[in-house]
Formats: structure tokens, sequence, C-alpha cells
């Protein structure tokens, strides 16, 4: 990399590395520093103005042309040697993996070298016919501190990595000729308690309009009032004249059902008559249409979604002339929030199954893929999953798509911190001039999904402990998410405020991370260092007798999936210990699922205190899948190891422990551990059943070893005195007396062979589209060996490449491109992608010494229905 001065503004220095801090350890002062001047940010703040309510506060652009003269923001320098890449792009997801203590990187933000300064350059063409039309520059995330140059000139920027942002190219748009667009992106390290990416790692797109147009997510549609006959639905069209002339507009929308596949279905189902609209030169209007639907068709959540939504099409026209066509999905629900019944959707309580998810996408990193997020999605739902927080900035445009369509209601959220710092060089240093326009662009962006039910203004943020002065912030923030949407609640997620502090009294809905169940307050947990509470949704719902309360955060267990130490804790949770669940030296975590960060809890106790608190509206688990960065307890790792589903894709035990209570009426048993124990025969090896059914027999080589039945607030069935002898076990689960499911664990013989399948074995052949092939270690009997760590080489021949391989193993710094991985516990993924363009067969072979290899076929189509 070429050296520059375009830095977007000083940063403190920082000295110690702050690697494996506990999550929820007090944030602190940030460190001020006098602008010198010679730093960029007040050509890149104008970018914001749009979302800065009060005029006096927006930006003027300095004289001035910084970067005008570097290299690399101009047409003339030769990027031949420069590396091609297609966006989405995470430029650090290949690693290698940094090793060792001390990293330049370290464990917290995923040992992945996301850190310093990345340029993307790109040529455009704009045709001499487009002349007088505006073009704008659309990115939906970059990270981070986003500056952007066409032709040499500094256009604009946005320093937060995950919000999405437009740029006006127009006033340095060559048309008729070629233009070069040049973006850097710069990423610091210390900025993140997780991986971040790093890069163009969103869509980015192109806009050209008229200089008439619908402004940037400008529509709103809101149900005003539903009864099953009718819905009213308004919908305010926010219209820019970025033209030197005053004139009039007619604005006409109408409204559509959509079919399954996002298409308009059929004639409008409502439409309003054209209104005309005086616009000013350089000025803007707002138009609301009001439309009545007769017998609307409701959006529904999980586990019995509609998907039924609506599109709003609205056009500009001047005296018959098209000038500009707007699509706006919505869905038509109707979403109460009682302090008693919890989230009732169009009258029916829905009990919050939900979980957090960071934004990467295991080994694909943070470039954003639409079938990695579905599959991260599927395997929720079928665990019973209905709710995700999107935890702890705004999400990919797309995943929202997918949640509605799926039926997910999330938790959208915009800041980890706001004034007090978490890392020296995370959001807060750009929190005093950002948050209105990030929070605006947020909820402007996200107000029309179906799925949103609630805005998020903060995770576990530092002016929990400044009283007055960090309640007067979030009275701020609460205020500007009411200005951008009146319909929703708005929440914050508190580890440390209490009932009678400042804080929580600012917001709807109270959100409790681990503080529901009480943290480090008793049992094991008792005398642990940091915060420690007693079980406060009583205490909440006392003093807040009208607010919804719920876990925004609760568990934090961890597990590596197929791993069992001894010996196990007798109790329901206990923190991860040296030797107690936990094993320093393989970094491995006890997956009997008893186990947790300091100041979280298992699962088991998890449901226990939400049953005996009704009230409740449900919660979040600390996290549906595993994710980069954080590996709590082992920084020596690259991954979490909180994940219900870990880094690849397999599930943990802990997945049917969920869906056991989550789905009570789907009949399911299933037992841990594995039953390969050569070295503990005759040692007591306990047997844990989770079942959705109230009592289960559990039978060893055909002997019972007796029936137990769940006592009131037990979710799991144990038989901690068991002594391994090889063979098979087998657990029959009742439910009200009769049978209701079976489980069978054995004995396996050794790796004999690969096993190859595959979630979709037809791919579009768009470069996008992803097939997830498995690779499974079975013995010459086909059962998957549960302890095998062969070593795998996988080929690929055909119209595919393979993008990564993970096995799911927190503690594996083999870098995700490597066609050669060791399989975790019998299982490893590979990731393969399709080529643009190129349709045919694409063969996936795994190899591994002394095993019988295996193929797979998946053909590539370039239509696929
Ligand atoms: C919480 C925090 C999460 C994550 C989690 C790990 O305190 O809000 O972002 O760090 O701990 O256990």
């Amino acid at each position: 990399m070429q050296p520059d001065n375009l830095i977007y503004d000083l940063r403190p220095e920082t000295r110690e590395k702050e690697d494996g801090r506990p999550a929820d350890a007090r944030p602190t002062e940030a460190v001020r520093l006098t602008d010198t001047g010679a730093v960029l940010k007040s050509w890149i703040l104008p970018t914001g103005n749009s979302f800065i309510k009060d005029p006096a506060k927006r930006y003027q652009r300095p004289a001035g042309d910084p970067g005008l003269d570097f290299p690399f923001t101009n047409a003339g320098f030769n990027d031949s040697a420069w590396q091609p890449v297609d966006l989405p792009h995470d430029w650090a997801i290949n690693g290698p993996f940094y090793k060792g203590w001390g990293a330049e990187i370290g464990g917290g933000m995923g040992r992945l070298p996301v850190q310093g300064v990345a340029w993307y350059r790109k040529k455009i063409k704009l045709p001499a016919t487009d002349a007088g039309k505006k073009i704008f520059l659309d990115v939906d995330g970059a990270m981070s501190y986003a500056m952007v140059w066409l032709n040499g000139h500094l256009v604009g920027g946005w320093p937060y990595g995950y919000t999405s942002w437009r740029l006006d190219l127009t006033p340095y748009i060559s048309f008729g000729g070629e233009n070069q667009l040049a973006i850097r992106l710069d990423n610091p390290a210390s900025s993140s308690r997780w991986y971040p990416g790093g890069g163009i790692y969103r869509a980015i797109w192109l806009t050209k309009t008229n200089p008439v147009h619908i402004g940037q997510w400008g529509t709103f549609v809101k149900t005003s009032q539903l009864s099953t006959s009718a819905a009213k639905v308004d919908c305010s069209i926010f219209i820019d004249n970025n033209g030197d002339a005053d004139g009039i507009v007619d604005v006409a929308t109408a409204l559509y059902l959509l079919d399954s596949k996002g298409k308009k279905a059929g004639p409008p189902v409502a439409e309003t008559k054209t209104i005309k609209a005086a616009l000013k030169a350089n000025g803007s209007d707002t138009v609301v249409s009001s439309f009545t639907i007769t017998h609307p068709k409701l959006w529904k959540p999980l586990p019995h979604p509609t998907h039924d939504q609506y599109v709003a099409i609205t056009t500009i026209s001047r005296k018959g002339v098209l000038l500009d066509t707007y699509e706006t999905p919505f869905g038509i629900r109707d979403i109460r929030f009682d302090a008693e019944k919890g989230i009732t959707v169009n009258g029916e309580r829905v009990f919050l199954k939900g979980v957090n998810q960071h934004h990467d996408l295991g080994a694909l990193g943070a470039a954003f893929n639409v079938r990695a997020a579905e599959r991260q999605l599927e395997m929720l739902r079928e665990m019973g999953c209905n709710a995700i927080r999107m935890s702890h900035n705004p999400p990919a445009p797309e995943l929202l798509d997918l949640a509605d369509r799926m039926g997910f209601l999330v938790i959208d959220e915009i800041f980890d911190c706001w004034e007090l710092k978490k890392t020296p060089l995370d959001f807060h240093l750009i929190f005093p001039d950002w948050h209105e326009q990030d929070l605006r662009a947020l909820i402007r962006r996200d107000r029309n999904h179906p799925s949103v039910m609630m805005w998020s203004i903060g995770n576990e943020v530092g002016e929990q402990y400044t009283d007055e002065k960090g309640a007067a912030l979030a009275r701020n923030l609460y205020a500007i998410a009411k200005e951008e949407d009146s319909t929703r609640p708005v929440t914050t997620a508190m580890n440390y405020a209490k009932p009678d502090m400042p804080l929580p009294a600012m917001v709807d809905i109270i959100g409790l991370n681990y503080q529901g169940e009480g943290i480090r307050n008793s049992g094991a947990y008792a005398g642990l260092k940091g915060i420690s509470t007693p079980p406060l949704f009583p205490a909440f719902h006392k003093k807040f007798p009208r607010k919804v309360i719920l876990s925004s955060e609760n568990a934090s267990a961890l597990s590596s999936r197929g791993e069992y130490l001894f010996p196990v804790f007798d109790g329901n949770s206990a923190p991860v210990k040296e030797g107690e669940g936990g094993d320093s030296a393989t970094q491995q975590v006890s997956s009997y699922e008893l186990y947790s960060v300091g100041f979280g809890a298992s699962a088991d106790k998890v449901f226990a205190t939400m049953d005996q608190h009704p009230y409740v509206a449900g919660g979040f688990v600390w996290t549906g899948w595993d994710y980069l960065g954080e590996p709590t307890p082992y920084y020596l790792s690259r991954s979490s190891y909180s994940g219900i589903i870990d880094l690849a894709g397999f599930k943990k035990d802990r997945f049917f422990l969920y869906q056991s209570y989550w789905r009570p009426q789907l009949p399911m048993a299933h037992i841990l551990p594995h039953w390969n124990w050569p070295a503990r025969t005759g040692l007591v090896t306990p047997v844990h059943v989770f079942t959705s059914g109230d009592e289960a027999e559990l039978f060893l080589n055909g002997r019972s070893l007796g029936k137990k039945k769940k006592a009131p607030y037990e979710y799991r069935l144990r038989w901690d005195d068991v002594r391994y002898e090889p063979g098979e076990l087998k657990v029959v689960a009742y439910k009200n007396g009769k049978k209701w499911a079976a489980d069978t664990v054995r004995t396996t013989d050794g790796p004999y062979r690969l096993e190859l399948s595959v979630d979709h074995p037809v791919l579009m052949a768009d470069g996008q589209d992803l097939s997830f092939v498995t690779v499974r270690v079975t013995d010459k009997d086909g059962w998957t060996v549960p302890d095998a760590k062969n070593k795998l080489t996988i080929s690929i021949a055909g119209p595919g490449t393979i993008v990564a391989t993970d096995n799911g193993d927190a503690a594996d710094l083999v870098s995700f491109p490597s066609p050669e991985k060791k399989a975790f516990n019998g299982l490893c993924v590979v990731i393969v992608r399709s080529r643009a363009g190129r349709s045919g067969t694409i063969r996936v072979n795994a190899g591994a010494d002394g095993l019988i290899s295996g193929t797979i076929l998946i053909k590539t189509v370039k239509g696929k229905e």
C-alpha cells in the first residue's frame, strides 16, 4: 500500500492490547483529541446532511479538493497490477489467521487481517444522453470510514461500516466519457469486539434518476386502522426536485398483492387519484396517499407465516411524461405490546423464541450472500426460532427481506456503544458527529419491513452507568427514532441499568441482557468477579407495570460441537472453568450444554426463569450461530463458542435442547454424548436426553437404565451414573404416557469412507448461488464417526469454485479457502459457488489418507425456477 495522508480523522494511540476483555466490562471514557485540520472529515460530514434535522447543524463543504493529486484517485493511474475482485467483497476473510498472543489482530476481532487501508477502483461509463440526469452511488455497507473520489474529486463518504448510504456523483461526472471511481476504506485495529470484515461487503449500486425523483428510501407505508374487513394504509412519498426550476408533478400510487416470488400479482387492490405536488427548485415535498384495502391479507410470523405482502408502486409524471417509478414492498400486521401478555401479532400471542445474530456468514466472512443468510434462517426456523435480534448493528437489507419472507420478527439495532468506549477505536469516536445520521438512515431504510417490530438504540452502552447524563443521550436517540417512525417501540439492551436508574425509563420496551435470570448470583457463579444481580424480571415488572420486558440477550452458553469433558457438572448451569467444562490445552468447551460465560446461564436455567415469569415476552439467545471473533473463553481461537449452531452450520447438541422447548409438538429425542469412549470403559459417563416428551427410558445394550420424568422446571433427562461400555444407547421418549420419539447412538467402527451430501443439488449459474456440501467421515456401516479428525483434501471439477471449507472448530486456524482441512468430530463443510453464465455439472470430491473417497454432483443451470 502506498502511504497516503487521506485520513478521516486523528485517532487516539492504542497502546494496550485489550484482547479477551470480558464482554460485560464497564465501558470507559473516550480520549478526546483536538482536530488539527489536516484530516478529511469536514469533506465527509456533508454526506449525511439530509439526515440532520436542524438545518443550522448541517455541514458546509469546505473549499479545496483533498486527494486530487493522489495517484489512486486519478484515471491515469495504472492499476493493472491490482487484484480484480467481485463485489460484495471482504478483503480479510481469506486470512491467513494471525496466531499466538499479542497478535496484530487477536481473537476478539477474529485473528483475520481486517486492519489497514484498502482502495477499490472502477471505471464507469455513462452515455452523453444521460446528461441532465442525477447519478447516485448507493452503498449498502462498506467497512469502514469510506471516502469516495470521482475523477480525482473527493465526493464524500460514511464512517460507520454498517450503515447504508448514498452519494450524489452528478457534479463530478463526465457524461459520454469514462469516469474513475476510487473508494478508500480504512479499518482500525482495536475497533470492534467481534470480526467486522473489511471492504465493500454489501451491495453497491449506481442509481440514475431524473432531477425530479422519489428520494432515497423515499416512502413510508403505515397501517393506520385494521379490522378483518378493511385496512387503512397511508403512504407518505418524499419527492426531491434536484432541478433548477419550480414545477408541478402528478404523483400516483397503486397497491398490489405480491406473489410468493415477490412479484406483483393481479390487478391493483387499491389505487388513489393522482395528487399534484408543487415542487420548488432544489426543494422537496411530501405527499400522503391513503388507501383502503378490503379483506386485507395479513403478514404473519412463524410458526405459521403467511408471507403475504403488498407492494406500493408510485409513479411521478409531468404532463404525461413518466419521471420516476418506485416500488415499496410492505406488509399489513397488527403488533401489540402488553406488559402482561407480551407481544401479540394479529391478536395472537407470539412468545419470542429469538436468537442474536452477528453479521458475518462464517467462512464467507462479512461479504453478504443471500443463500448463506437464508441457510442460517432455515436452520433457525427448524429449531423453532421465530425472532432475530440484529446484534449490534444494521443488517444487510436483503436479510430483512428474508425475514419478511420467512416470518421472523426482528429487533433492528443500531449501536454497540455511544460516547463511552468498549474498544479503543470503536464507534464512540464518531458517535458525537454521526449518531443522528446513522440512526435516521437505519430507520428510513428499514421501516417498511413487516418483520421489524422494534428499534434498539444500543447494546449494553456505557451510559447505563452515568445516570442522568446517559439518560439524556437515550432521550435524544429515542426522540430521533420516534420522529422517523412513531409506529414502533424503542428498546435498549441493558446488562447493568437497574429499575430505579434513569435509563430504563427512557425506552418503551425493557430489554434485559442476562439480568432477567440473574447475573453471577447463585450456585456455581456466586463469588465470580464482575456485575452481579438477582433475577430482575420481577423488579422491572413492578417498576414498569405497563412496559413489555424481554431478554434481549440470555444464556451465552458455550460449547464445541461433539466435544465432551468429564467430570460433568451435577447442577443445571455453571461457568466454564479449567477442568470444569473447559480445556485450555485443546481450546474446547464441553457439549454437555451446562456451561456458560461468567455472566451467563445454561439454556435450562433460562427456560426455568422464563417459565416462572410468564409476563416476559420471550428472549434472544446469545447466539443462534457461532460467529467470527469473540472466542470467549479461549482467545487463541478465531470464532465464538456461544452458537447453538457452529460456524460451519452443524448443529451442536444445544440445537435439540432448544427444539425440545420451542417445538413441544414436534416428536423428537436426542441423546448425548456420542458413544465412542474406549478409554472410559467402566467409568461414569453421564447420558443426557433432550426431548419434547415428558419422560423417557434409556437402554444400554438392551438393558433398561430406568425411566425418568421431567420435574417442573426441568428441561433435560439425565442418567448421571451410567458406566461406559461399548455398544448401543437407545432412548424411548413418552408424552402423556404415550410413545413419542426415540433416538439411538452407538459405538462406531473406525473411519472407513467419506460420504458427501448437499443442501442444494441445483445451482443458479449466476456466480452468487451456493451449495453447501457436507463431508462425513463414516465407518463401514455408514455411521458418522463422532470423533474423527481425518485430514481431508477437497477437489472440484466443472463450472464451480470452492469458496471455503470449514469444520466448525473454533480453534482451527487453517485458512478458510484451503482445500485441505481436518474433519472436526466427523464433519466438514465445503462451500461451492456457481460461475456466472456457466451451466453444467460440478463434481466435488473429498479424499483422506486410508479412506474411500466420496464424490457428489451439483448441477448449475442458467434459469432456475
Ligand atoms: C454480551 C454482549 C454481546 C456479547 C456477549 C458475549 O455482554 O452484549 O455482544 O459480547 O456478551 O457473551
